[in-house]
């Protein structure tokens, strides 16, 4: 029997992790650079905290978790997304006595069993923030350009940001009563999706992607129509400041997002490059979600990503991530006696932070210096039974193909002047 990996899940191979590690350095810079710390969550929780947080009609808990009855009998949930966790821990460590807002990042892996094609997998990596106790506009401009800023210093260019105001209990409900009343008369001709979600979760018919049920929808009526003043004015500032940093958006009346929790603030981050899943990122403000969860009256909003999607887009434009190619020295050895201290020097050389490699399959001194080769070595040592007995190497420059007898005790400080 052949295995392969379970469908919807991939592989990480080591040229895709490189690229996966600059996005991860390149997120965790940016997040030290706006005083975000780290947080860990475990991969599953209790099935109940999504149920409440993500919302009872949203697609995510519907259809798309992995839901499992442990030994014990008590019923989890591998996480479909990190917020629900990450406000979980907040209200059970107790984190909003600290009177400074709390600015979260995590990365790790999330599950949806979602139907698989580019850039949608059922297991996915999110990076994402989160920042805790503050109802501040300026959080939302800050939360919103750090997500530009970073995929800028990726290399990410021709983003879409979308941004929408979705309103708040108080206004909420006013609009909600007016976009059901518009939809009665088309009901039976929207998507059997949306006929379930006229009840339950009109909103979201807003965003259907079918396109009957966007031409039903054309002339619907958006929330931005009944906005309350107190999220008008809110969403005004979140704009203004924007327009002062010089970052580029578009209104989205339409944009409702898929996870139910979500007030006032919600975008999304679109690239052009990435085919039919275009969304890069997507966030919002959810002031009511740690009450529901159990806490206090605390504001909160953030945003994610996948690692997947970004580095489709970036290998679209050629960008591979490849910070460091190759090895310092691979270190060519021939014989018995080379072999007896070859392992001592190698140990040496990466105790002094040069990356060195050897040969571990007793190859020939040619097969050796292909090896040197593919793994593109800047330098090469070799070390055969002559060289031993003078206490010396030779040492090759793989740029010139210069090469010369050096003493093994002064390898190391060669090398390293060498490659500074
Ligand atoms: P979301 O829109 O469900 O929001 O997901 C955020 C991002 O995760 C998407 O824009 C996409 O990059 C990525 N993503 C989602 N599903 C998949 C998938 N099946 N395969 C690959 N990538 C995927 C949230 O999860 C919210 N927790 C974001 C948030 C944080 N809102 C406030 N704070």
């Amino acid at each position: 029997m052949k295995f392969q990996v379970p469908r919807g899940t991939a592989d990480v191979l080591a040229e895709e992790a490189e690229l996966w590690d600059y996005i991860e350095q390149t997120s965790k810079g940016i997040f030290k650079r706006y005083n975000y710390k780290e947080i860990r969550t475990p991969i599953f929780e209790h099935t109940e905290l999504f149920q409440r947080g993500v919302g009872e009609t949203t697609d995510i808990v519907e259809k798309e978790m992995y839901t499992f009855t442990d030994r014990g009998g008590r019923s989890l949930t591998l996480r479909p997304e990190g917020t629900a966790s990450v406000v979980r821990a907040f209200v059970e460590h107790k984190l909003y006595a600290n009177p400074d807002p709390t600015k979260l990042f995590y990365i790790g892996p999330m599950f949806r069993y979602e139907r698989p094609q580019s850039g949608r997998m059922r297991q996915f990596t999110q990076v994402g923030v989160e920042v805790l106790g503050s109802s501040d506009p300026a959080v939302d401009a800050e939360v919103i350009s750090m997500a530009i800023r970073l995929f800028e210093e990726m290399g990410l260019r021709n983003l879409r940001l979308e941004i929408n105001s979705v309103g708040c209990p108080v206004c909420r409900p006013i609009h909600r009563e007016k976009l059901v009343t518009h939809l009665h008369g088309v009901k039976e001709h929207l998507c059997k999706d949306c006929q379930s979600r006229l009840e339950r979760n009109p909103m979201r018919i807003l965003d259907c992607k079918n396109e009957t049920c966007q031409e039903l929808t054309k002339d619907a009526p958006t929330i931005d129509q009944y906005l309350c003043d107190n999220c008008r004015t809110h969403h005004q500032k979140v704009k203004s400041y924007l327009d002062q940093m010089g970052i580029q958006y578009v209104e989205n009346p339409r944009l409702v997002r898929g996870l139910d929790y979500y007030t006032q603030t919600a975008f999304e981050i679109i690239s052009e490059d990435i085919g039919a899943v275009g969304t890069l990122c997507g966030g919002g403000r959810y002031n009511g979600l740690v009450a529901e969860i159990g806490g206090n009256d605390v504001p909160g909003i953030g945003f994610a990503f996948s690692i997947e999607r970004i580095a489709l887009a970036l290998k679209q434009k050629g960008i591979d991530g490849k910070l460091d190619t190759g090895v310092d020295v691979y270190f060519v050895t021939i014989g018995e006696k080379a072999d007896s201290v070859s392992m001592k020097i190698l140990d040496d050389l990466r105790k002094q932070g040069i990356k060195a490699e050897k040969d571990y399959l007793g190859r020939k001194i040619k097969a050796q210096m292909k090896a040197a080769d593919r793994l593109q070595a800047k330098y090469v040592m070799i070390l055969g039974d002559d060289e031993f007995d003078r206490e010396q190497v030779v040492l090759r420059d793989m740029s010139n193909g210069e090469q010369r007898d050096v003493p093994i005790y002064e390898i190391i400080p060669i090398l390293t002047s060498k490659l500074k």
